[in-house]
């Protein structure tokens, strides 16, 4: 059947036999990091996708943001990663570097400022293999790290979030990862720790054989608005907080579409400075970190703002100029 479609070059008659076609397989079966998402939670996107794991119900709205992810669904299911890996600012914890190991995390997720558009019932499968390997890389680049081993405890909502958003159906196995940090009251201190960080999940990855997709979950500008209009999802009522946060994203947005990560470097530092971005929490640089700063510039494939703080969708595939 495929001679129909498929002529032998001129000089080339001798077709493959099935072992070698399994040697040319492709390349995007080979394991490693696969992709990298900014994935952005405010529960306003879950609630507005009205997905039956989410008590509340809306009428929807924020189309456009939720139109990127619909677009990370569909690519995310083209790349058929073996697991799914999440940096989330809201699992904070002060001493170390903590990783999920527990095999079937379930129960309800609550946002507690929004308590009326999210509360979401969760349960999913942990990669165990991967992430008690991530632990013990943690350990052995000298991190202070711990598997957090207790089936109870409640996953925040940037772990859920970001994760709903990029496969509802959630029958990928994930790994998710703590913010050894407090982005409330720090400032950027913690970035370097994210080079090592990255490095250990690199390491874990490639020990382990997984292909993999990895998510940080992170708003870009986050001053917002303090009042909610009397129907949360009026659009009317969404804009961004002010002009100078919108220009701030913009300028950062620019950089990521047309330069290498590299120039990301200062440039995260910088747009967190004008902006008390989300992103001082340390999951857009674990991710970038992660995938070892890629000569590539990233595709946005949405912005919008949600209370006014600035919210980006983008990708960054290795190995795409
Ligand atoms: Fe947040």
């Amino acid at each position: 059947m495929s001679r129909v479609f498929h002529l032998d070059p001129p000089g080339r008659a001798r077709r493959a036999e099935p072992a070698e076609r399994v040697a040319e397989a492709p390349t995007a079966e080979k394991a490693g990091i696969v992709a990298g998402y900014l994935a952005p939670h405010p529960p306003h996107l879950i609630y507005a996708d009205n997905p039956p794991q989410n008590e509340p119900r809306s009428t929807g709205g924020w189309d456009l943001l939720r139109w990127a992810y619909q677009e990370v669904r569909r690519r995310v299911r083209a790349l058929a990663p073996d697991v799914l890996l999440v940096h989330a600012p809201h699992w904070i914890t002060m001493v170390g570097h903590h990783v999920n190991c527990v095999p079937n995390p379930k129960g309800v997720s609550v946002e507690p400022i929004f308590p009326h558009l999210f509360r979401y019932h969760y349960d999913f499968r942990t990669d165990v293999a991967l992430a008690e390997e991530l632990v013990a890389r943690c350990e052995a680049n000298g991190l202070v790290s711990r598997g957090m081993r207790e089936p109870g405890v409640r996953v925040d909502y940037a772990t859920i979030g970001a994760l709903h958003m990029v496969n509802p159906a959630w029958d990928i196995p994930v790994v998710s990862i703590s913010a050894n940090n407090n982005p409330y009251f720090y400032a950027d201190a913690e970035l370097d720790e994210m080079e090592v960080l990255g490095r250990a999940t690199r390491e874990a990855i490639e020990r382990t054989g997984r292909r993999a997709v990895l998510l940080a979950s992170n708003t870009l500008s986050h001053l917002h608005f303090d009042r909610e209009a009397e129907l949360p999802e009026d659009m009317s009522a969404e804009r961004p907080f002010n002009n100078d946060q919108y220009r701030a994203d913009m300028k950062l947005l620019d950089i990521v579409r047309n330069q290498p990560t590299s120039a990301l470097r200062t440039a995260i530092p910088e747009h967190i400075a004008a902006t008390e971005a989300e992103t001082k929490s340390g999951s857009l640089n674990w991710l970038l970190a992660s995938m070892d700063w890629p000569a590539t510039s990233g595709e946005v494939l949405g912005y919008g703002t949600i209370i006014g703080t600035g919210n980006a969708v983008i990708e960054w595939r290795p190995g795409r100029g």
